[in-house]
């Protein structure tokens, strides 16, 4: 189909109906011109494809489909290749099922613990949450299905998420909540965008022309179709001048007249609702053109692959003793009731209709020497005394105790924010009475989010499984038995309290009202700055391996901001055990007159590595590794001076580091002006010639009060420095008693700034 002869062809009318959706979750047809209509279908990490009473919070039923772990999860396998397997399987499905697009992934930066829908999420870390969407993305698109990148921008709160206003600064946006949307959409070109709920500096981000055309379509390059999150089109005719091309779900045919109005009023020119309808209709054509309904969609492979996955995500946050993985054959009493009823997956539009669910417990029942007690009463937050002391006893009987715990689905969920980072009551008592009863104990964590830990010091390890998707409990199994060595690795820090979190003070905002307060410093940036222990820090995780890290090198110690660099280092399993390590790369700026953070993760890579191998890791790295955003130049830059190259275990474990030296290219214009401070035209050294004996006659005048009788003991020589360092230019008036005048300053100034 030629599109652009088509929405010719096409009446106001009809190019304003295309506009919104038939219903929830479908494009509008025009039978008359043999457009047909194309689904789209919510995920990410399953598809939840309705075929009636449609809804956007999933209250109703879908068709029965595979639920993968959440993007809590497979952001902590740190795995490209898990990312695109996933991502391959959901497009199989969405072909199988005649999906066009799967609405995801969910890339919002984890701005707060809190946050209801962090589950759906990858990250703290723009960098992690780009690489995953990238991997997602190309695995679904690989299927010649489309997918959604959501939600764009700043939607870091489900608190009044459908009215309040996220206020950020300029480099808050480009160095935190902005980069996972722009990698993915550089890299990965998603067919589509979805435009989060929220306004972005005021503006609500479905009107928001400079997110949705200035940055998303001119400076990044993306060439698909825009839609709204579900109802979230405030001003339609804005919108559509911002560059919002479909409205979803629809809004009874409303927007459609008053397109049709404006157009005809003048007031909305009639190419850019064209615009839209070649969007909408190139990406449609795009999955028409390459439909495989015969793509078999085999349900019982795609399980057992959803519980390899599930394994490859887990984190294995504490293991003293040694005492996992458990020896086959052992006397374990498996406790608590999400062992037989696991908390896989997070409440809303991306719940799953799961087409099977395995718990730990249907893996262990089968084997001798295992018990069972319930624990807790998943819907009551309150302990219970009989199935505690129950619990007790299995514990105390068995060689090992597991205690499954974590959050019920009501303490985190799409929709609404949690108030604090506990489990509930209940099921802390039950970890401690266990603990007590049994010093082998271990936790498995089903959660969305980070958890305080009071229990930690008593129990022997800890399994963060984080929702892993319908086949969580074979997986945990699969970990906890050492079928699979635990290579996951925290996507997130855990707080000791929520209150250390950076954006605590300001978190959920005063009414519509959510400032970004704490700006860069989020996650473990700020806990990094502050020197603020942490229950555990971001890219942590243990093994049941050791590795060691060896021969860090730099092709290169001096470098321009225009060239690469590329690292290698060797990274062998010294253990007895395969094992899989994620090698982290961060970067910290060792001189900077911009605040920085201390490091920040630039690459990672994941290798598996057999007892006694060794492989080489390479990483290379751009200007963009290096640079931060500089809102004089509203542009990357980076500042000439030192940079660690660090390769760690976390971000709290350098292992190894290697000093760059990078040169800038571009500088950051400083006109001379009469309040120039002496300190900064001192460091330039072309001015050095001029400003030698401006800085001779301040001395002497500041130099001869200091020498006046009682004010030399005041006086140290450093605070003479610092006294002429901050003195404007201006004040040569006021302090070299008329030896230099007016005329002759605003002269110096105009020959400062002439100079080459
Ligand atoms: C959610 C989106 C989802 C849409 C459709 C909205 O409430 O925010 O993530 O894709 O509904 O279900």
């Amino acid at each position: 189909m030629d599109i652009k002869a088509t929405v010719a062809q096409m009446t106001l009318e009809e190019k304003a109906g295309l506009l919104s959706g038939l219903d929830f979750w479908h494009t509008k047809p025009v039978p008359r011109l043999g457009i047909p209509s194309c689904m789209v279908s919510d995920g990410p990490h399953g598809l939840r494809k309705q075929d009636e009473d449609a809804d956007h919070v999933g209250i109703n039923d879908a068709i029965k489909a595979i639920c993968f772990p959440a993007g809590c999860a497979t952001a902590a396998s740190f795995d490209r290749a898990l990312l695109a397997t996933l991502g391959e399987a959901l497009g199989q499905a969405c072909q199988h099922e005649g999906v066009s697009v799967v609405l995801g992934p969910a890339v919002n930066i984890k701005r707060s613990p809190l946050c209801g829908r962090n589950f759906e999420y990858f990250s703290e870390d723009p960098y992690l949450a780009g690489e995953a969407a990238v991997s997602l993305i190309e695995g679904v698109q690989s299927q010649n299905v489309g997918t959604s990148i959501k939600h764009f921008a700043l939607n870091s709160q489900e608190h009044r998420r459908m009215s309040s206003d996220s206020v950020a600064d300029e480099r808050t946006l480009r160095e935190i909540y902005l980069p996972a949307f722009e990698t993915a959409i550089k890299r990965a070109m998603p067919w589509t965008v979805m435009c989060s709920y929220n306004l972005i500096n005021g503006t609500y981000a479905c009107q928001n022309h400079w997110l949705l055309t200035q940055l998303l379509r001119k400076e990044w390059g993306f060439d698909g179709y825009v839609m709204s999150d579900w109802g979230a089109v405030d001003d339609r005719i804005a919108s559509v001048e911002a560059g919002l091309d479909l409205e979803m779900p629809a809004s009874g045919g409303e927007n459609d007249r008053r397109i049709i109005k404006a157009v005809q009023q003048g007031k909305l020119d009639e190419r850019l609702v064209d615009l839209c309808c070649e969007r909408i209709l190139t990406v449609n054509q795009r999955f028409l053109e390459n439909q495989k309904p015969e793509t078999p969609w085999d349900q019982e492979a795609q399980h057992a692959l959803a519980r390899k996955l599930a394994a490859d995500c887990m984190v294995l946050l504490k293991n003293e003793d040694g005492l996992l993985p458990l020896t086959r054959g052992a006397k374990v009493a498996v406790i608590g009731a999400f062992a037989k009823q696991p908390r896989y997956q997070g409440g809303g539009s991306s719940h799953i209709n799961s087409a099977q669910i395995t718990s730990a417990w249907d893996v262990l029942s089968a084997w001798p020497h295992i018990t069972y007690a319930q624990g807790y009463d998943i819907d009551n937050d309150a302990p219970d005394e009989r199935l505690l002391a129950e619990a007790e006893a299995a514990a105390r009987a068995a060689e090992v105790a597991v205690v499954f715990a974590g959050l019920p689905d009501r303490f985190e969920s799409e929709g609404y924010d949690r108030t604090h980072l506990s489990m509930p009551a209940a099921q802390e008592a039950l970890i401690e009475r266990v603990a007590a009863a049994n010093p082998l104990t271990v936790v498995v964590l089903h959660n969305g989010s980070p958890i305080v830990m009071p229990w930690l010091p008593r129990v022997k390890a800890v399994l963060e499984a984080y929702l892993g998707g319908q086949a969580v409990g074979g997986a945990t199994v699969d970990v906890l038995f050492g079928d699979v060595n635990p290579s996951g690795r925290l996507p997130e820090s855990f707080p000791r309290k929520l209150s250390d979190n950076p954006s605590y003070p300001w978190y959920g905002g005063e009414g519509d009202v959510v400032e970004y307060r704490e700006g860069i410093f989020v996650g473990y940036r700020w806990y990094d700055k502050k020197e603020m222990t942490v229950l555990f820090p971001f890219g942590y995780g243990l093994s049941y391996t050791q590795f060691a890290y060896a021969n860090l090198r730099l092709n290169q110690t001096e470098m321009t901001d225009t060239q690469t660099l590329k690292v290698t280092v060797e990274v062998t399993n010294k253990g007895t055990r395969y094992g899989k390590e994620v090698v982290q790369l961060y970067i910290a700026d060792r001189e900077s007159t911009a605040i920085r953070p201390v490091r920040e993760l630039k690459g990672f890579e994941k290798v598996a590595l057999v007892p006694g191998e060794t492989k080489t890791v390479t990483f290379t790295l751009d200007k963009r590794a290096f640079a931060y955003w500089n809102e004089q130049l509203h542009d990357w830059h980076v500042e000439s001076g030192a940079f660690g190259i660090q390769i760690g275990r976390s971000s709290r474990d350098i292992v190894l580091e290697a000093d760059v030296m990078v040169n800038a290219t571009v500088q950051v214009p400083k006109p001379v002006t009469l309040n120039s401070i002496f300190m900064d035209l001192l460091a330039v050294p072309k001015y050095a010639q001029e400003m030698q004996p401006l800085m001779a006659m301040m001395q002497e005048t500041f130099s001869t009060h200091a020498n006046e009788e009682g004010v030399d003991a005041a006086v140290s020589g450093d605070m003479l420095q610092a006294m002429i360092g901050y003195t404007p230019l201006r004040t040569l008036l006021s302090f070299t008693n008329g030896r230099v005048g007016y005329d002759q300053l605003v002269a110096l100034v105009e020959r400062l700034n002439a100079l080459p």
